[in-house]
Formats: C-alpha cells, structure tokens, sequence
C-alpha cells in the first residue's frame, strides 16, 4: 500500500477530523489544503517558497502534462518530483475533470473521450486505462481515476447515466493500475446534486474499495448552501478509516465548512489564480490592491499575517508593483495568498486539536465577512 490514513482524533466540538497521511514523499497533516501546480510548476513559486509556507502536498494535471511536454519525457527526466524538484508529496487529478471542461471540443464514449487541444486544435483520446498510464509515468504519489464531472445543472437521467459510466470507469482504473505500492489511486464519488444518486455512487465507488475517495462535481456552479447540503449528506456514507478529498474546493468560507463535513484535503486554484489579478485574502476579508484606497497605506496586507511580502512589504508597494506591471507583485501577492490558506488550515487543526473548531468559525467569519 503506498499510504496509509491515521485518523488521529474528531473534534468534539464540530466532528472534524485530525489525521495523518503517509505518503512515499512523507507524511501530510489532514485537514489539509494542496496547492495547485497545473503545468508542473506553482505558478510563480519555487519549491523553496513553498516549502516556507509549509506547502506538505501539491496537486498537478495529467492532461495538462500529457498535452505538454508529454507524460514520456517527464518519465525520462525521472518522473514529475525530479523533473520540477520537488520532493514533497505529489497528486495528479485524472483529466477528466479539464477535458469535460473543454466542451464543444470533446466527445464521450464508453471507451473514452475524444478532445482537441486546447494549445493547438490536435486530436487526442484518454480513457481510463491511458489515465492511469500517464499518472504511473509521472509518478505522483496518488492518482485519481477517470471520472466524469456532470455540469450544473444537469437533469436527473443524465447524472445517473454519467455516474454509472464514472463507475465503469473507475474499475477499469484500479484494473490498469499495478504499480500499487509507490501509488494510490483514489476513486471519485459523484451524482451531481441528486442525494439518491450521490448514495448510489458513493456504494460504487466504495465497493470498488479505494485507498482514498474524493467527492467530485461540487463547486461547480451551484449555491453554496446546496453544495455544503449535499456534502453532508455524502461523507457519513465514506469509510472513517481512509482520507476523503473535495475537489476544486478552496474559498476560506468553503475550506472550514468542509471540514466541518468531515473533510480532510482540499485543492484550488483560486488563492493563486486572484493573486495574480491582485486580490488578496486576508483575515478581515478580501483586499483588491490597485484601489485608490491603499495609495499611501503603508500597512502590510494583513497585519496578523507572518507571510514573507506582510513581514517585508507595505500596501502602497504592492499596488505600485501592480499598477507598474510588475513581475514581482504578482509573485508577493501569490505567496501571501497561499500562505493565508495553509495558515487558515494549521489553525484549524489546532482548534480540532482542543475541540473548539465551531468557535473558530464564528470568530473567522465574524472578521472575515462573507466577501470572496
Ligand atoms: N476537480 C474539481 N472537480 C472535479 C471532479 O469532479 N473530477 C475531477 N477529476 N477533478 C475535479
Ligand atoms: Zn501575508
């Protein structure tokens, strides 16, 4: 088994769980959120800066990665750790959830999916078997099978079918899959916003008996108060003993409810992505930094923040770098964004720790506001 889940204690509180993840590359604190590194790199990170925020585990793409430079030449190179040197825990998502994204330019079968390049109208097709061949040569240290992400909203009869075939689909993964003791593969829980069909999955999914199992097809579109509906509706249904990932799932405000879910791992390209737009989290909510407002601010960011651009840079400098275009404010305001979300979650898991994680939540929301 290449990880192993130590559920270390619930929060008597709220019901959130404390754990442990052992991994080939070490072991990752859960509850926990995983930086996003779509083309092998953390946009705009060495893995020296991340490792000062205490990134434990970074997420990549497979279709990304497959597309270019090619899942061979990686596996050449010595696979995915060596070749961006990171020697930290890895996790590839599947390429199901990108290539769906694609839209007009993909065609489901049962074999597979058909799509063009998004880089360069090419034709290609990834089946499961393919998804788990190009995972093995990168050589995360857990995988995820092929699924489909129904969009929302999206009828009863086409969630159902598409579910089904996600089942299919994930058995075929976990056949193709041998080399099970330097990776796991973790299986997707889907069914849209229908309860019935999230059972009927999560069954599946978890007959198939994964190491790991993600909740998929949320934070998709949908309200917020549906979304945080049925995912306590779905983690009573998943096995105590093994992690339980939502996916694409990473607003402050959705990292502590998730928890509270039962929820141990989480990813997201929003604290990256809005950093670059010049959009700050901070811990009295959202700051937009080319604002008028912060011209003679000679504040830090967040004056409770301990992030390398809080402790060494003001306000006004940042929204000079920005206004200026810059390079390196896109990079400061990367850094403090995802050192503000790993920070959120080390402070989680101390209050699961001393079993007040519903009066960190109040007290965080009641500073932070419901803003982003
Ligand atoms: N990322 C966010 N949501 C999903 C999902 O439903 N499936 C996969 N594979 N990745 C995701
Ligand atoms: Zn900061």
């Amino acid at each position: 088994m290449a990880i192993r889940y130590e559920l270390i204690k619930t929060c008597k509180q709220s019901g959130a769980r404390l754990g442990r993840l052992h991994t080939p590359h070490g072991v990752i604190e859960t509850p926990i959120f995983m930086p996003v590194g779509t083309q092998a790199t953390v946009k705009a990170m060495t893995p020296e800066e991340l490792k000062d925020m205490n990134a434990q585990i970074i997420l990549s793409n497979t279709y990304h990665l497959y597309l270019r430079p090619g899942h061979k030449l990686i596996e050449k190179a010595g696979g995915l750790h060596k070749f961006m040197n990171w020697d930290r825990p890895i996790l590839t998502d599947s390429g199901g959830f990108q290539v769906f994204s694609l839209g007009p330019l993909r065609k489901i079968r049962e074999e597979g999916v058909e799509f063009r390049s998004h880089l360069d109208g090419s034709k290609h097709f990834i089946s499961p078997e393919i998804a788990v061949e190009i995972q093995n040569s990168l050589g995360s240290d857990i995988m995820m099978a092929f699924d489909e992400c129904a969009p929302y909203p999206a009828d009863y009869d086409y969630v159902k079918n598409s579910l089904e075939r996600t089942t299919r689909w994930a058995k075929r993964c976990k056949d193709a899959h041998k080399n099970t003791d330097q990776q796991a593969l973790f299986g997707i829980i889907q069914g849209g916003m229908y309860k019935d069909l999230r059972k009927q999955s999560a069954e599946e999914i978890i007959g198939l008996d994964f190491p790991g199992y993600s909740v998929g097809g949320l934070s998709v579109g949908e309200p917020k108060d549906i979304m945080y509906d049925v995912l306590e509706y779905t983690t009573p249904l998943m096995p105590k003993d093994k992690p339980r990932y939502l996916m694409g799932v990473g607003s402050p405000d959705d990292l502590i409810e998730g928890v509270i879910r039962g929820i141990d791992m989480f990813d997201c390209v929003l604290p990256s992505r809005i950093g670059r737009n010049g959009t700050a989290m901070t811990s009295r909510g959202k700051v937009v930094i080319k604002n008028a407002s912060h011209t003679e601010s000679f504040e830090p960011l967040d004056t409770e923040c301990g992030c390398y651009t809080c402790k060494n840079y003001s306000k006004a400098y940042l929204r000079h770098l920005f206004k200026a275009n810059e390079i390196l404010g896109l990079r400061l305001l990367t850094n403090h964004n995802l050192h503000f979300l790993l920070n959120l979650m080390e402070e989680v898991r101390q209050a699961i720790r001393e079993d007040r994680l519903l009066d960190y939540r109040k007290d965080f929301f009641e500073k932070y506001g419901y803003n982003l």
